[in-house]
This record gives structure tokens, C-alpha cells and sequence, in this order.
């Protein structure tokens, strides 16, 4: 399960939610992830190898298309994509969400975010964009004005950045009440030690606080009530164990579950390999191959050295069944109409017993389909797995971690373009001790603040140019007195004109349907 408490953490560069304030989750410095800890990552390839997180280059070829966040490796891991990726391709539909804590002003690492959201929305997703009040409100303390004032914020941002309101869905999780009734729904499915565990919740954390994590559960699984559909949600890598965690409890209340079996008995991962094995070599073995004896798979499987103990003594207890392939669809909470139904729809050679139907002539794809479809049509979520990409953090203009707490660290997007341009300009760089030096060996653009300015914002969809800009400074070209001026300028434009924007959008977001004022206080 989800509850890996590796210790140590780390290094630079967070920006997605900040230590400060946050209450509750005592002892969560030893959980490696932390939504409400620093969100600082030390080595992203730790994320891969413990977190089994995957790499995003790996499901890059199959992106129509790829956003340029995307194609830089500023979006650096995801879980599950490929569902996501495919329902693009194929034009079906697909669903993006993603939650904002409205604790401060909307910075450049949220404008991540929002273009992740706009991104998915024009290659057709259904999107979804929440204000996570209850969260700021039961996880940092944040009072309920403050929460209406950054709300409108965040929301302005994300209309100004394109997000288009009239297809797309706002809501705050304090008025959607069919994220709270799903909230309870999931808090079902989740008790307190699994919360200790992946969250490092104690005795001193407040209800409300876990009752947020439910809420975020929901919000995931909130695009799919309608019907089950692929979704993803962007966020930074600090939201990995919601992620994890929601993929579990969307497992959890599935009716059925699909596997494949070789004989009537329940075989592990393990054993299953070697049935499989056994059944592939059965000619080997079987007096007669097209109907191989599990007593007989047995006996072939003891001389094996790589054979599963469990599945040898499981063929022994078989006897005389016959090994064989199915799929097998297992009654987990399925009413039982819903069993019924499913007895019913399965097609071809079937056999029936008390929690589980064998099916000789379907597949596994075309099962996971049957039971998702007899489950939503008896009442069931048919809940898909939720899919998540990561971005990575940006590093602070100061260096080091980028804090909503330290103005000079990041730019919000609400500074002033004057502001804006100054903070680029006193920004630490990659770049040597002097111009000579710089021209000699080049500057360092993958530790520098500023280069990742260009590569995540600046530049746009301008490969070319933010390549320029790498291999000048790499190649000792470019030197930072210049590279800074030219950044700062492009910053001043991009507040300037976000600006106007949002100022132009103000009467969108009075139409859209989201309250602006919390009905609480
Ligand atoms: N917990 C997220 C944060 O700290 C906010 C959030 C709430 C969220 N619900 C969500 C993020 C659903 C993604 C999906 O910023
Ligand atoms: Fe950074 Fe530009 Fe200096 Fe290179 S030249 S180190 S990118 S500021």
C-alpha cells in the first residue's frame, strides 16, 4: 500500500506550498513527500526509484502535440499517463483537475499549473479548476476573507491565462456538495493509521485537517461522477501521496476486480508467473497438452529453480483440474443485481461460483470494460485510476527554495512589472566570478534561477530561443549582465500584459459559476 515513510528530504527549490502555518501533521518529517511540509525535493531520481513515479520523457512520443513544459522536462514525471495521453490521441474524452490553496498571491510556480490546466482544456479535457478553502482554512488557518481575497486572485490568473470558464468547471470545495457527500463516501474506505502512516497525522491533528484529505480525495474523483473518464492532475510532485492514496481508494470502491487466473484457486503475482509458465511449457510435460493437469504442472514446476513454492503446492492440492487460462471477475462489494448482471453479460464458456465468474473467451481488456460498464449501470462510480504528471519546483531568485514567505524569492503575479524586473535583475545566476572567466568556461544555466525563468516562462513555445539562451550561456557567450537585462525586460512585459489581462477578465469570472464570497465566517 501507499504508506512508504522513507526519512530524509531535502536541498532546493519549492514552490508549490510552503511550511508556513501548517499545522497539524507532527511528525511528518519522516515522510519523504509532504503536501503540507517544505515542498522541497532533494533528488528527483529519488521519486522515481522509491516512489515509482515515472519518468515523463518515457510517455513523451506518445503526447499530440506536447506543451512545451513538457517537451523541457520542466513537467519531469507522472504516474499512469498513458490513458490520459491515448484519450487525446483518439479524441475520447478526458478529464484535467487541479486544486489551489488560496493562502497568498498566485506566483510564477502556480502559472505552472494554470498553463497545465489551459493546456489539457484546449486539447479537449473536460476542466476543472478548484479553490481548495477548506484546506486553507483547516490545514493553514487562514480565515475566510483572506481566503475570498486570494481566491479571486488565483481565479483572475487562471482566466487571464486562458482558462475558458464557459466549458471549463470552477468550484470551491466548501459549496460543492457533491464533492462533500463523495468526501464521505471515500472517508469510508480510509481509516486513521493509514492517514498516520502516509501523512504522519498524530493524536494532535485536527479532524477538519483529515477531513480535507478526503475532500482532496474527492475533488480527484470529482470529473469522473458523471461517468468514468481518464483524468489527470498537475501538480507538483509535494501531492504524490494524494495522488497515490486517491488511486487507491478509486480501486476501492470498485465492484469487481479483473484478473487473470489458471485454475480455480487465488494465486499471488508471483505464483501467477509461474502458472503462466507452467501453462506455457505444458507440452513438456502433459500427457495430453491440450488439457495439461495441475498435478502434472506440479510436479514440472518442483524442478524449476525459479518457481513460486506457493503456486507448486496450490497445482499439487489442484490434483486432476486442468490448468487453463481465464479471466476472472472477483464480487468485491457488488450488489447482487450487479453480480447477477455481470453473470448475465459475460459471453462465451463461463463458470460460475459463489464470489467470482471465470470467462474462457474474454480478454482482460475487454473484462475490465464489462465490469466497469455493469457496475455504473447498478449504481457503482466505475472510478479509473486517477493519472497525475509533476512539474518540477522552481529554484528561488535568491537561490534556494522559492517561498511565497520570501517576496524577493519568487514573483507573484500580481507584482508590480517595475517590481518584477527589479527582482530579475538582483536574481542570483550560474554565472562565473568574472566576464573573463565566463567567456572561458561558460555559465552554469542548469543551476541558474534565471535560465529557468526563460525555460519556464519566458520563452514560451519558443524552443529555439530558449535554447539559444542555454547553449550561449554553456558556451560563454552570454554573460549574465545582459542575460539578466533581457530576462528582466521579458518579465516586465509578461506582468504587464498578464495585468491588462486580468483587468479584462474581471466580468468573466463575475459570470462564471463560482461563488467569489465564502457563505462562511
Ligand atoms: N492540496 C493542494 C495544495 O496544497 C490543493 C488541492 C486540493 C488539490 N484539492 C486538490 C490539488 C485536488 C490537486 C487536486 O495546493
Ligand atoms: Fe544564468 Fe544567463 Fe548568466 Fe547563463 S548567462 S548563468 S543563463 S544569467
Amino acid at each position: 500500500m501507499t504508506g512508504d515513510t522513507e526519512g530524509g528530504r531535502g536541498g532546493d527549490g519549492g514552490v508549490a506550498g510552503d511550511a508556513d502555518g501548517a499545522d497539524g501533521a507532527e511528525g511528518a518529517d519522516e515522510v519523504a513527500l509532504d503536501p503540507w511540509g517544505s515542498s522541497a525535493v532533494g533528488d528527483y531520481r529519488e521519486l522515481f526509484s522509491e516512489f515509482g513515479i515515472e519518468e515523463f520523457e518515457g510517455i513523451l512520443p506518445r503526447v499530440p502535440d506536447p506543451h512545451y513544459l513538457m517537451r523541457r522536462g520542466v513537467i519531469f514525471g507522472h504516474r499512469d499517463y498513458r490513458p490520459v495521453a491515448r484519450a487525446m490521441d483518439e479524441g475520447d474524452p478526458f478529464a484535467v483537475l487541479s486544486g489551489f490553496m488560496p493562502t497568498g498571491d498566485p506566483h510564477i510556480g502556480h502559472k505552472l499549473v494554470f498553463d497545465e490546466i489551459i493546456w489539457h482544456q484546449a486539447q479537449g479535457g473536460d476542466a476543472y479548476a478548484l479553490i481548495a478553502d477548506l484546506e486553507a482554512n483547516s490545514a493553514r488557518g487562514m480565515s475566510w476573507d483572506e481566503i475570498d481575497e486570494h481566491a479571486r486572485n488565483y481565479l483572475l490568473s487562471l482566466l487571464a491565462l486562458g482558462f475558458d470558464p464557459e466549458e471549463g468547471t470552477l468550484y470551491r470545495q466548501s459549496e460543492n456538495r457533491e464533492v462533500q457527500d463523495l468526501a464521505f463516501e471515500l472517508g469510508a474506505e480510509a481509516n486513521f493509521s493509514e492517514f498516520q502512516s502516509i501523512y504522519g497525522f498524530d493524536g494532535e491533528t485536527d479532524v477538519s485537517h483529515m477531513q480535507s484529505v478526503v475532500t482532496q480525495m474527492a475533488d480527484i474523483l470529482y470529473p469522473q461522477l458523471e461517468e468514468p473518464k481518464p483524468t489527470v492532475i498537475p501538480v507538483g510532485p509535494d501531492q504524490d501521496p494524494h495522488v497515490r492514496l486517491a488511486r487507491d481508494l478509486a480501486a476501492r470502491t470498485r465492484y469487481f476486480g479483473v484478473r487473470t487466473a489458471y485454475a480455480s484457486f487465488e494465486a499471488t503475482d508471483d505464483e501467477l508467473a509461474s502458472l503462466r509458465e507452467a501453462y506455457e511449457a505444458r507440452e513438456a510435460y502433459a500427457e495430453d497438452a491440450d488439457q495439461p493437469r495441475c498435478e502434472e504442472a506440479a510436479e514440472w514446476l518442483a524442478t524449476e529453480e525459479t518457481a513460486a513454492e506457493g503456486a507448486i503446492e496450490k497445482l499439487e492440492n489442484a490434483g486432476m483440474e486442468p490448468l487453463r487460462p481465464r479471466t476472472r471477475f472477483v464480487d468485491r462489494r457488488a450488489t447482487d443485481d450487479a453480480f447477477e448482471a455481470l453473470i448475465e453479460a459475460v459471453e462465451g464458456e463461463k463458470r460460475v461460483f459463489e464470489a467470482h465468474v471465470d470467462a474462457f473467451e474474454v480478454n482482460l481488456a475487454e473484462a475490465e470494460e464489462l465490469a466497469r460498464e455493469v457496475e455504473v449501470a447498478h449504481g457503482g462510480h466505475g472510478f479509473l485510476p486517477p493519472s497525475s504528471i509533476y512539474h518540477r519546483f522552481m529554484t528561488g531568485l535568491t537561490g534556494g527554495k522559492m517561498s511565497s514567505s520570501i517576496p524577493a524569492s519568487h514573483i507573484s503575479l500580481l507584482d508590480d512589472p517595475e517590481e518584477g524586473y527589479e527582482k530579475v535583475k538582483s536574481a542570483t545566476t550560474g554565472g562565473r566570478e568574472t566576464a573573463d572567466l565566463q567567456r572561458e568556461l561558460g555559465g552554469r544555466a542548469d543551476e541558474c534561477p534565471v535560465y529557468e525563468l526563460y525555460a519556464y516562462l519566458l520563452a514560451g513555445d519558443d524552443d529555439e530561443f530558449a535554447t539559444e539562451v542555454y547553449e550561449e550561456c554553456v558556451g560563454g557567450e552570454r554573460l549574465c549582465g545582459d542575460c539578466k537585462e533581457q530576462a528582466a525586460r521579458l518579465m516586465e512585459e509578461f506582468l504587464e500584459e498578464h495585468q491588462e489581462k486580468r483587468a479584462e477578465v474581471e466580468g468573466l469570472l463575475e459570470e462564471a459559476e463560482i461563488e467569489l464570497e465564502s457563505s462562511r465566517r
